[in-house]
């Protein structure tokens, strides 16, 4: 188990679960890259360095060994491999050809933290081990050290790299990916998630063809439009057979994913890390970088296996904190409700009513500082509206907690309106270039977080105002993407470093905070769903999946998410009918049977419900509570995708296969109403399952092989679930 080095054969064979993954040193010194699958019991896979032609040159005619011809672990640039480079690094002279050769390794249990960057971690230091490997340019004085990680019980391993200038001259890194890996094939589908606002990660699945294909961010955030995920499956892949190999990268920025088939090698050549358009970095003799985590996870049951992989890896050891372990409050968010337009005594009237139906938790949304009536001012000016809260802020966190709920609070603390004190003090503080106007969206400019000062600022405000009452959560918003990518402080040659910095600066504050204040529960936010990645996850522990909060779409987008994100990360409210997205009317209890398989809560006025349905919502609050382990602790199946037809049900079985809860929902009605039955899965099948408030049992194998009934449905928008016990 773990990792194991050949020294004969200088080859390194990482063993996750199940999972190996293989490279060697070449006679030159160069890493090639073996085997990634399967786990296997030998490592001795020297009969594949067959080196193949890779080009018209004579050399290649007679079969000589060339760097263009082998897989690469970390493929360089200029001496034969016309493939994507890992990296790319500028010298004095102007020159660009470099070459990394194999100096040494090291191999640790655990794994260690990656400076300034969030990562997945281990707990003990038996439940991973770690390699790191030197390698260098001698003429450039490059030192790479890659850092791979293998989990022993999780079939993921870890990839990152730190690129250093050992060498007495400048350099610039025009380019610094987190891993490569080169598969000898090129009969995949392609995976990723795909959207917009109110409409984020839908699955796409395309079959590889020439050329580089792939997903990206240019706009300085994960983005809205692409997930920083690509997995490449078998062509005989689905939920629950054939191979899949999934990327995933650890980073809020800018990013590249891509999968790059070469037909003279039949190979494909999977990149992933920060994005190289308009990135630079200058390494000064002695300088490192860090290149943010890539999370490499192989299935060989499916998509459905990949996930729960994820899953657990993001749920236990990503996530931090008192909240990963703790079944999440049910929370009423004022925004539906009103909008900008309260007082405090609207916000205590829906408390109160929250309070009434089991609500733990009141969540103050936008609008509650400087003069902010509308989108068009006062970000940066973190103190009360006196107007709306005369008695501050405080007073209103009291009096919510008096009426038996806790107490929750908005910010967006990376940007700034042009109309607030903050910006009149210090216009030079957001990201700007001298002689460009400054491009605002939703009347706002973006704060630039490269500079210390800045950041300290945002630490200091947040701080102040989380000491100066009980809150107990926050949710921490951004609302645009970057424009005019510039830092007043920043030399000309490291303007280029600016996007990055700010990541940086993003998490120094994030840190710290949450490090300051570790009983509060943090809910990360983007406009929705635009900056729902691994890296937000690792300071809090949940993000609001989407500003779309119509629960037939919702459908799609939870189902989406889930490829890669475990369910206890997901916001998930019932909202007012017609949606105010949508326009759709839906029942309320679809609306919360949908909320109900994530991080449960309401998003509506909730002190205008009428009697009845106060009672249904009480009942939700209630269901929702039972099944809330499940829900956020569970394993994730899903049986039928709303991406392929007008049904979708998924469910959760705890880890000792005790106890599960179905979800099945139905769009539109189905007038033939053919007796519809549902192939459970995860449960064990010699044990058998009672049916929780029904009188029925029926063992684990005729509920995954026959199946579960559906029960009659009449008319649109039916949802129905069930708990299992044994
Ligand atoms: C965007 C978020 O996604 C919404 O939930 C809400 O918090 C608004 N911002 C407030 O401006």
């Amino acid at each position: 188990m773990g990792i194991q080095f050949d020294a004969q054969h200088k080859t390194f064979h990482l063993q996750a679960r199940n999972t190996s993954y293989v490279f060697r040193v070449t006679e030159k010194g160069h890493l090639e890259h073996l085997y990634w699958g399967r786990k296997i019991s030998s490592a001795s896979l020297g009969y594949l360095r067959e080196v193949k032609q890779n080009s018209f040159t004579s050399a290649a005619m007679q079969r000589t060994y060339d760097t263009g011809s082998i897989n690469a672990e970390y493929p360089f640039f200029g001496n034969g491999d016309h493939r994507a480079p890992a990296y790319e690094v500028v010298r004095r002279d102007g020159s660009t050809v470099t070459e990394l050769t194999y100096v040494g390794h090291r191999i640790q249990k655990g794994k260690p933290r990656l400076e300034g960057l969030p990562a997945t971690y281990a707990e003990g230091d038996d439940e991973a081990q770690t390699l790191e490997i030197d390698l260098v340019d001698s003429v450039l004085g490059l030192k790479v050290a890659l850092q791979y990680t293998a989990y022993e019980n999780l079939d993921a391993i870890t990839r990152s790299a730190r690129l250093q200038n050992d060498g007495q001259d400048n350099l610039t890194l025009l380019r610094a990916l987190s891993a490569n890996v080169d598969f000898p094939r090129a009969d995949f589908d392609m995976l990723n998630l795909a959207g917009t606002w109110i409409r984020e990660r839908f699955i796409e699945r395309r079959p590889l063809q020439s050329g580089e294909q792939g997903v990206y961010s240019r706009s300085g955030m994960s983005g809205h439009r692409h997930n920083p995920f690509i997995a490449l499956l078998s062509k005989d892949a689905t939920e629950d057979q054939g191979e899949v190999f999934g990327f995933n990268l650890v980073y809020s920025g800018n990013f590249l994913a891509q999968a790059d088939v070469e037909t003279l090698h039949n190979g494909t050549r999977v990149s992933i890390g920060i994005h190289p358009f308009d990135f630079s970095w200058l390494l000064e003799p002695g300088e490192a970088f860090q290149t943010p985590e890539a999370v490499l996870v192989y299935s060989s049951e499916g998509l459905g296996s990949m996930s729960r992989t994820y899953h657990q890896l993001y749920r236990t050891r990503l996530c931090r904190g008192v909240y990963r372990d703790k079944p999440r409050p049910v929370l009423v968010n004022n925004w539906e409700a009103t909008y900008f337009n309260f007082n405090a005594d609207k916000l205590v009237e829906i408390a109160k009513a929250g309070a009434e139906i089991g609500v733990d938790l009141f969540v103050l949304d936008d609008g509650w500082f400087g003069k902010r009536d509308s989108d068009n001012s006062s970000l940066g000016d973190w103190f009360p509206d006196t107007r709306k809260l005369p008695n501050g802020l405080a007073d209103v966190v009291r009096r919510v907690n008096e009426e038996g709920l806790k107490f929750g609070l908005w910010f967006e603390p990376e940007m700034v309106s042009p109309d607030s004190d903050l910006y009149r003090a210090h216009p030079d503080w957001c990201l700007h270039v001298a002689d460009r106007a400054r491009s605002e969206r939703r009347n706002q400019l973006t704060l630039d977080l490269s500079r210390d000062d800045v950041c300290d600022y945002i630490i200091k405000v947040v701080s102040d105002v989380l000491a100066s009452a009980p809150i107990a959560y926050v949710k921490w918003d951004m609302n645009r993407p970057m424009t005019e990518i510039g830092s007043e402080l920043l030399p000309p040659e490291r303007q280029r470093e600016t996007a990055h910095r700010y990541m940086l600066g993003l998490y120094r504050v994030l840190e710290t905070i949450t490090t300051s204040f570790p009983n509060v529960l943090f809910e990360s936010c983007a406009s929705g769903g635009g900056r729902f990645d691994p890296a937000m996850l690792h300071y809090m522990p949940q993000t609001w999946t989407s500003d779309n909060t119509d629960a037939v779409s919702r459908l799609k987008i939870q189902y989406g998410t889930s490829i890669v994100y475990p369910t206890s990360s997901m916001g998930s409210h019932v909202s007012a009918v017609p949606n105010h997205q949508m326009g759709r009317i839906t029942p309320l209890e679809f609306r919360g049977h949908v909320s109900m398989s994530g991080n449960f809560g309401y998003e509506l006025d909730l002190s205008k419900f009428t009697q009845e349905e106060k009672e249904i919502a009480k009942r939700q609050v209630a269901e929702s509570k039972e099944v809330s382990e499940l829900v956020q602790f569970g394993d994730f199946y899903r049986l039928l995708s709303p991406f392929e037809g007008n049904e979708t049900a998924w469910m959760f079985v705890s880890a000792d296969q005790s106890e599960a809860y179905v979800a099945y929902f139905r769009v539109f009605p189905d007038p033939l109403q053919p007796t519809r039955v549902l192939k459970l899965k995860g449960l064990d099948s010699a044990r058998v399952y009672a049916l929780v408030g029904i009188e029925e049992t029926y063992p684990g194998d005729v509920l995954m092989n026959v199946g579960l009934k559906v029960p009659e449905m009449r008319g649109e928008y039916q949802s129905a679930v069930v708990r299992l016990r044994s």
